[in-house]
């Protein structure tokens, strides 16, 4: 058999393309209207620079640190995606790849596999909501994360239904039928590796999403949920509030993009925020979050544990991200290239190249420990960062 190690996320990724039938890979990419936040998230880390030393370094560096009160042992975590179709194990494979290198997950409510399952691969779970349906639904979304031992929550609120891109949008079924399959035999059949894991695994993929109803209840189609979604008026911040309150324990606001909006989260009782854009998913123009994170650490980062999201592909992205103020990062494509490339064991790859990515820049920056960053360790070109509000 071939070697399926990688050594970067940008090879797992090629590999990813090759491998996903090109409606897979395009659901995978998504980003909305021009891209440009997408573009911007993996630029952005490019434009920063980095102050290497030459002698002096230390020879250990430690990198473990907590995330929401659990022990992570770099300053990584999983950010919670939809996962449908592209691999048979989708997010048990990365529950357990992720609890294999020691790091806690996110799981998506959009997510393809029942939370009571995946925290068998990782009791260090954060569950993850959207503002969809009446209050009610949510908290028993909650209650059932509860049930299942959910160690904290996730409320994601930067989506805004912007579903045209310029490239053109991937053709997803609900589920795949004879008819389907026929529809998309072109596709797929050109996608041997791919197809043969589904083969194996006795299964074919479907677009349900099991975590959105009652555990017990079947589950709901994609669409339905986004429907659902759709139709919900969006929360006010004494909304969120009140789910804080709902879930009494370690709670994460994702997507905020700025100070004020930092500093009511921490007024509505949030544990952490995540600097995010969505992978470029939300408006267009939003700029990459490592671009706000210095102004939001400097309103917040006393009060409440500031992370990011957005374009981390990277070790040396990890630190530059710490540098500037962030407790950790939590990724999204990269180990979805990951899993695609190669099941658990292209999560746990991906790892490992974010780990001795970090390492390899603590090295060269002459630090013992990520506790030891600061901004000084990396420069920021002029007009890097927005007018701050
Ligand atoms: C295919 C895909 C599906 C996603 N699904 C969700 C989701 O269900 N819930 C959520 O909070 N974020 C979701 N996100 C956003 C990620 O959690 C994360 O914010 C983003 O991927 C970070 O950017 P990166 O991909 O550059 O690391 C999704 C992102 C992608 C690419």
């Amino acid at each position: 058999m071939a070697n399926e190690w990688f050594e970067t996320v940008a090879i797992a990724q090629k590999r990813a393309k090759k491998r996903l039938p090109r409606s897979v890979y395009g659901a995978l990419i998504a980003g909305a209207e021009a891209g440009v936040s997408m573009n911007d998230n993996l630029q952005a880390f490019n434009e920063l620079g980095l102050r290497p030393v030459t002698a002096g370094q230390s020879p250990e560096r430690a990198m473990d640190t907590t995330i929401m009160g659990q022990p992570a042992s770099m300053p990584v975590m999983i950010s919670p995606t939809g996962v449908q179709a592209v691999h048979p194990d989708g997010e048990e494979a990365v529950a357990r790849g992720s609890a294999a290198r020691g790091i806690p997950m996110g799981l998506s409510s959009f997510g393809s596999k029942p939370i009571e399952s995946v925290i068998q691969g990782n009791p260090q779970l954060f569950f993850q909501i959207y503002w969809a349906g009446d209050l009610d639904s949510m908290i028993g979304r909650m209650e059932r994360a509860r049930a299942a031992g959910a160690v904290g929550m996730i409320l994601t609120l930067d989506w805004s239904f912007s579903h045209g891109r310029d490239w053109g949008s991937p053709e997803i079924p609900q589920s795949i039928d004879l008819k389907t399959a026929m529809k998309h035999a072109p596709d797929v059949l050109t996608r041997p590796a791919w197809l043969k894991d589904w083969v194996r695994s006795g299964a074919l993929p479907q677009l349900g999403v099991p975590n959105f109803g009652p555990k017990d209840a079947p589950a709901p189609g994609f669409f339905e949920a986004y429907g659902t979604w759709m139709g919900t008026p969006p929360p006010t911040w004494e909304d969120v509030a009140r789910l804080v309150e709902a879930w009494g324990g370690p709670f994460m606001v994702k997507g905020v993009g700025r100070p004020d909006e930092a500093r009511r989260a921490v007024d509505a009782g949030a544990t952490a925020i995540s600097v995010s854009n969505h992978g470029g998913n939300n408006i267009d123009s939003s700029p990459a979050p490592i671009r706000v994170l210095p102004e939001i650490v400097d309103a917040v980062g006393a009060d409440i544990e500031v992370l990011l999201d957005g374009g981390v592909r990277r070790g040396s992205d990890v630190v530059k991200a710490l540098a500037l103020g962030a407790r950790g990062v939590l990724i999204g494509r990269a180990y979805l290239w990951g899993l695609a490339a190669n099941g658990q064991a292209g999560v746990e790859n991906v790892l490992d190249i974010l780990r001795n990515g970090i390492d390899s820049t603590l090295l060269g920056l002459g630090k013992s420990s990520i506790a030891d960053l600061s901004p000084d360790d990396v420069i920021i070109p002029d007009g890097f960062c927005p007018p701050r509000l």
